[in-house]
């Protein structure tokens, strides 16, 4: 979800735009909030990295939520897939369930979300 305003005060950095690779994802750990990137031809989605499975982060190896296609998001601890630009997971244990996207913005080449 891009450009839903986040009020100056509660603004918090995520990383450059350029940090997350194109075809690619990356993992962020801000205390016990995860949550992690992709980018797909140019556009950023957003999710909290907690598979509706079982509550449990999607990823066994860093940075690594895609399936082997790069079309897909998949989580490594039972195989659920997901539809990257809805979250919607389309096969495995939790279908029909979707992960929850992150409200974020894009200023001066910089990804920022809300601090809470
Ligand atoms: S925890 Fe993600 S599919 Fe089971």
């Amino acid at each position: 979800m891009e450009n839903t305003p986040i009020t100056p005060e509660d603004k918090l950095r995520l990383c450059a735009l350029a940090d997350i690779p194109e075809g690619g994802s990356k993992g962020f750990v801000f205390g016990e909030r995860k949550l992690f990137a992709l980018k797909q031809q140019g556009k950023i989605y957003l999710y909290r990295n907690s598979c509706p499975h079982l509550g449990i982060p999607l990823e066994w190896v860093e940075n690594q939520f895609l399936d082997d296609s790069g079309s897909m998001i998949q989580c490594a601890n039972h195989g659920a897939l997901f539809v990257i630009k809805t979250g919607k997971c389309v096969a495995g244990p939790c279908s029909g369930r979707a992960l929850t996207p992150i409200n974020y913005s894009i200023e001066a080449g910089d990804i920022f979300i809300a601090h809470s």
